[in-house]
């Protein structure tokens, strides 16, 4: 591709994905870093065109003021996944991305996300005013960085769920009740989708967060030929499920009970401690297994915070299941990983290939991306290598892909 600069417009810039992501790509773009972790650097996807990590640009929306390099900081005293020498040699980039960091908003996040915000927030917008101003920052951004397209991901904590009756089915219906505050039941994370796609921007939904999974959105983004995915991460516990899950069903073993029991302590985990926030990602982690086994085993998902814990979290995975003569057996495995090292490089990863989807003129949903969700819109298909495959076609052109 010629020299034109991409944007990466990340909703929830200085959280501990966010930050990653961005000390990450700057460490790629100064060559202090090796790509160990991004899917993207694999030697399937090296020739098909992706940009270079030198030509993105970061900016984004935030609802706290804590400077962007001082959360950085945090992920490096507090947490250990960072050096202190990296951030160093990162910080005036890291200095001049926060200059690009712009007021967020709150708009139907709940009270556990309200409760963070310490930003300048325009008082009494209605959605479709806050959406004008989200996407001026936007364009503002595209425009004065000379960019040939920007990508947005939502990387911001999960909002309670949405009762998938209360939306509109139509992008004409939602469109009416962007100026009734009072009945709108889009939440923010909807309303920042509904900025980028409606701008013709691509959009990626790393969160539970309804964002843009729901039929009105998905009708808004085709009509105004952008293409987006979510939803929610698969980076630990649900993407060793997507792996396991299948041996059991290909050697006929039958899985009696399945229970995942997750402990971490970040600002994430903090957030998910209120009940409505915490129904959105066990909804998200719970619907795996039925799919792939072909029936439903007893299941449990719980996540229960533990400040000392901060990013590193432990998921324990305890699988009761029956053998030949009907005896049962059980597996139990313990995965240990730190949560913004296993996020961040998907969310530079999913930049590079939605920026190539655009380029060749993909619209709606992206499903060759499915591999990187535990949620994927419209794909039924929760085989981890399955999934890859997909985007392993896609990136050789071969898929069939809406
Ligand atoms: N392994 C992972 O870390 C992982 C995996 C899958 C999904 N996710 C999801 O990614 C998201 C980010 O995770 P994290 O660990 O970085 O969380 P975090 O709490 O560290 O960061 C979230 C950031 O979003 C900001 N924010 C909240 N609401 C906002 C709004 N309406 N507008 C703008 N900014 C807003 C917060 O201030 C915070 O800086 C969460 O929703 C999480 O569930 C994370």
């Amino acid at each position: 591709m010629e020299n034109s600069k991409i944007g990466v417009w990340l909703i929830g810039a200085k959280g501990g994905v966010a930050s990653t992501a961005i000390v990450g790509l700057i460490a790629l773009q100064k060559r202090l870093i090796a790509e160990c972790g991004l899917v993207s650097a694999l030697p399937q996807f090296r020739d098909i065109g992706l940009v270079p990590w030198e030509q993105l640009a970061v900016a984004g929306h935030e609802i706290r003021r804590s400077p962007l390099a001082d959360e950085a900081q945090k992920l490096a005293a507090d947490n250990r996944i960072i050096s202190a020498e990296l951030i160093s040699q990162c910080r005036p980039e890291l200095d001049a991305i926060d200059q690009r960091i712009r007021p967020g908003m709150i708009l139907n996040a709940g009270p556990a996300i309200a409760a963070l915000a310490d930003v300048d927030i325009p008082p009494s917008e209605t959605p479709r005013q806050a959406i004008e101003r989200l996407r001026k920052d936007m364009a503002d951004f595209v425009q004065s960085a000379r960019l040939a397209h920007l990508v947005v991901v939502n990387v911001a904590s999960t909002e309670p769920g949405v009762a998938a009756k209360s939306l509109p089915p139509t992008w004409a219906e939602t469109d009416r009740l962007l100026d009734d505050p009072q009945n709108c039941p889009l939440p923010a994370s909807s309303l920042y989708a509904i900025a980028a796609l409606g701008a013709g921007y691509s959009h990626i939904n790393f969160t539970p967060s309804l964002g843009a999974g729901c039929p009105a959105i998905d009708e808004l983004a085709r009509h105004s030929n952008a293409s987006h995915y979510g939803c929610d991460g698969k980076t630990g516990e649900t993407l060793l499920k997507s792996v396991l899950a299948p041996m059991f069903a290909h050697r006929n073993l039958g899985v009696l009970s399945w229970v995942g029991h997750n402990i971490f302590g970040n600002m994430d985990a903090k957030v998910l401690s209120d009940p409505a926030n915490k129904q959105s990602k066990v909804a998200s982690k719970g619907h795996i297994l039925g799919p792939i086994l072909g029936y439903q085993p007893n299941s449990l998902v719980s996540i229960e915070y533990l400040s000392d814990l901060g990013d590193w979290k432990t998921a324990w995975d305890h699988i009761h299941f029956s053998g030949f003569l009907g005896v049962p057996m059980t597996l139990q495995c313990i995965w240990q990983g730190c949560d913004s090292i296993l996020a961040a490089p998907l969310v530079l990863d999913m930049v590079r290939f939605a920026e190539l989807a655009h380029r060749r003129g993909h619209v709606g949903q992206m499903t060759f991306l499915a591999s990187f969700f535990k949620s994927p819109y419209g794909v039924s298909e929760h085989r981890f290598d399955r999934q890859f495959q997909m985007l392993e076609q896609w990136a050789e052109k071969k898929g069939p892909f809406p």
